[in-house]
């Protein structure tokens, strides 16, 4: 276990400041800072608290988690980072501490990518991932179903959401209902004193001729809405409990369906669920019954490695050192838009990969004589926020 990567992650992409730190497949810390409450009564992520929250947390969540793990700054492998997708302020104060505390201890940087972090998560509660890995990654702003030949190298999307991700229908389905935020925990609660099958809510890009990968949540969470409106309308109570059990059904009822018929269409024998949807317990119950239905091995983390955290990052950054995987330079930029197939990014002005093994670190990585020549591509960054990561 000695020689396994010791890697630190930082995870800043929307509202949680989460710091991990793993040996190879071994959690040592997972330190974490919300400001979920800062944000409930806006009813949404603000990007400019988020980050302010972050700035004030980075420092104290880093050396708590350290702390937890029993180890010194000095013996780590490397320092992970989100560099995208997710909020541009907010990321942008997660990769500015990982360049700050790589280049002071001297340790290679990795800018890596959520999405795959949100996969490669499940190594530390089930072990090494099988090859490929079919992922269905469900969170507050993607909703995909992944092939991962190789999660530090090769993740390739089969389908995706046309409209609204998972996370986001439950969050604004919850508004409807007055739940607050987030919601997705908060339907789920409710969800359990319901019926599933009291109102039969629509289920999306279901039909015949529909994409069979894609998914659509938009439609559900009109139809929810108008459901309500109505009940309101003629004077009646609004029973919540089979409202919130209704739309939840349909929504698992359509992630669980798709991911057991992606694994069998490409031939895979298990099924991997990431993202904070997949803390949903009836998504985790209906999953499990299809996959043994269907003869799929279900590999779903703990609830609290599903949402949001460092463990996380700290997770995919160890394995790109284990697989001799090339370190970010220190003009790695924050990509509030990064897409999900690009799981690490190298920064501006790493040499051509292709004139380099996948074995090949940086010679510069300990240096930090990179920086500060495409500042305007920063800046541009800046002004690219959006609210869901
Ligand atoms: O992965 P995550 O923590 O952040 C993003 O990367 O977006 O996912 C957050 C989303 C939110 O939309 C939240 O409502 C949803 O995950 N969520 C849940 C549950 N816990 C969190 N949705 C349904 N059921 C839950 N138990
Ligand atoms: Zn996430």
């Amino acid at each position: 276990m000695a020689d396994e990567p010791l890697v630190l992650g930082i995870e800043t992409s929307c509202d949680e400041t989460g710091v991990g730190i793993v040996r190879g497949h071994t959690l040592l810390a997972d330190a974490i800072a919300s400001s979920v409450d800062e944000h409930a009564r806006y009813g949404g992520v603000v990007p400019e608290v988020a980050s302010r929250a972050h700035l004030e947390a980075m420092v104290p969540t880093i050396q708590r988690a350290l702390k937890d793990a029993g180890v010194a700054a000095s013996d780590l492998d490397g320092i992970a980072v989100t560099a995208g997708p997710g909020l541009a302020g907010a990321l942008l104060v997660g990769v500015s501490a990982a360049k700050a505390y790589a280049y002071a201890l001297g340790k290679p940087l990795y800018g890596v990518n959520h999405l795959a972090s949100h996969i490669c998560v499940d190594q530390l509660e089930h072990g090494a991932l099988p090859e490929p890995t079919m992922a269905l990654l469900v969170s507050g702003g993607h909703s995909s179903l992944l092939l991962a030949p190789d999660i530090t190298s090769d993740v390739r999307p089969l389908g995706a959401t046309i409209d609204d991700a998972a996370g986001e229908a439950f969050d604004k389905v919850a508004r409807v209902l007055g739940l607050g935020f987030p919601g997705g925990p908060a339907i789920d609660r409710h969800a359990r004193e319901g019926d599933p099958k009291a109102i039969a809510f629509p289920r999306g890009l279901t039909g015949g001729r529909d994409p069979v990968y894609d998914f659509s949540f938009s439609g559900l969470k009109t139809a929810v809405a108008r459901w309500v409106e109505a009940r309101r309308r003629d004077g009646q109570d609004v029973p919540i409990a089979d409202v919130a059990a209704s739309f939840q059904e349909a929504v698992v009822d359509v992630l669980t369906r798709k991911a057991v018929r992606a694994c069998r269409d490409n031939g895979v024998d298990h099924l991997m669920i990431g993202g904070g949807v997949a803390a949903n317990s009836r998504l985790r119950s209906l999953a499990l019954e299809r996959c043994e239905d269907a003869g799929i091995r279900l590999r779903v983390p703990r609830p609290g490695l599903c949402t949001d955290n460092g463990a996380m990052v700290a997770a995919l950054g160890a394995e790109m050192v284990a697989r001799g995987r090339a370190s970010s330079t220190f003009d790695l930029p924050a990509d509030s838009s990064l897409p999900v197939t690009e799981v690490s990014v190298p920064g501006h002005t790493h040499p051509d990969p292709h004139d380099q093994g996948p074995g090949h670190a940086h010679p510069h990585t300990h240096g930090g004589t990179h920086g500060g020549t495409h500042d305007h591509d920063h800046v541009h960054e800046l002004s690219k926020d959006n609210l869901y990561g």
